[in-house]
């Protein structure tokens, strides 16, 4: 109990995704020496705020959307308050899960707190939420370049390079290692919404799960229609290549990172 509440949890968190913040995180501790089974705590944590994300994302009051990881959206299935609470609830939970003892015996105590730190600061006023609300306030209205990269590197960018960042410093990665991972995640996080604004255009609705001209609809600031698709194209590439380049100092354990970026602009969903 309430059974409700956890079948709406369980719904949006079990219906796939790409599952690009865990992966990441797992695959920065493993590329600093770190082991996977330290790290599973927070790379849940992280899938948890993004599910979240996503079910707010979705309901009428925000992009008002009726379909999410090839399924209809929470709130067309349980309702608007439930899938806000559903939401809340995953948020909420993913913290707890960071703290829970006999999940990260093994890991420093200040190492965790850290990282809980900084996934607040990239899901809150400053980070993720901070981002949503300039998008919602963008709707409509022209915006920069600089506005734009703005709200994008805090809606997305923030918990992507939350997720990196928070992988390294539980394999204890060195200072010099968190910083070049640091430049990765940012360029990878840009990058990854770029690619998002791109395939609200161009993806398939089957493919990505998602509607597909929904942000036109609602005539959303997105990179396309700033820049125009060539140069979006463009910038997404160009991200990707720094951050490859971030990781120049690694070997071939930070391999899975590598291939990462490039999947982020070649990727179809
Ligand atoms: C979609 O994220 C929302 C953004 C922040 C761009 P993903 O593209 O990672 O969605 P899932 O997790 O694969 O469904
Ligand atoms: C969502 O951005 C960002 C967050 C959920 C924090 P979008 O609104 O572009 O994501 P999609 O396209 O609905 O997945
Ligand atoms: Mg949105
Ligand atoms: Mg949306
Ligand atoms: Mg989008």
């Amino acid at each position: 109990m309430p059974v409700t509440l956890h079948k709406a949890m369980r719904y949006s968190m079990m219906a796939g995704g790409k599952r690009i913040r865990p992966i990441l995180c797992i695959a920065s501790c493993e590329a600093v020496g770190g082991k996977i089974k330290n790290v599973l705590p927070v790379a849940c944590a992280l899938e948890m705020v993004h599910t979240y994300s996503l079910i707010h994302d979705d309901l009428p009051a925000m992009d008002n959307d009726d379909f999410r990881r090839g399924r209809p959206t929470s709130h067309k299935v349980f309702g608007e308050a439930a899938a806000i609470l559903a939401g809340d609830a995953l948020l909420t939970e993913a913290f707890g899960i960071m703290t829970d003892f006999n999940l990260r015996k093994t890991v420093r105590a200040d190492a965790i707190l850290d990282v809980i730190g900084d996934l607040a600061r990239a899901s809150g006023s400053f980070g993720m939420v901070g981002g949503q609300v300039v998008d919602m306030e963008s709707e409509g209205v022209e915006i920069d370049l600089p506005t734009l990269e703005y709200l994008h590197t805090r809606k997305t960018g923030a918990l992507i390079l939350a997720s990196v960042r928070g992988g390294a410093k539980i394999g204890e990665g060195a200072d010099e290692e968190i910083e070049a991972l640091t430049r990765y995640g940012e360029c990878l996080g840009l990058a990854f919404q770029i690619a998002d604004d791109i395939l609200d255009i161009e993806g398939d609705q089957d493919e990505i799960g998602k509607d597909v001209g929904s942000d036109l609809e609602k005539k959303k600031a997105t990179y396309p229609s700033i820049v125009g698709m060539a140069a979006s194209r463009e910038r997404a590439s160009e991200l990707i290549d720094m951050a490859i380049d971030s990781l120049k100092g690694f070997d071939q354990k930070a391999e899975p990172l590598r291939e990462i970026a490039k999947y982020v602009v070649e990727r179809r969903s």
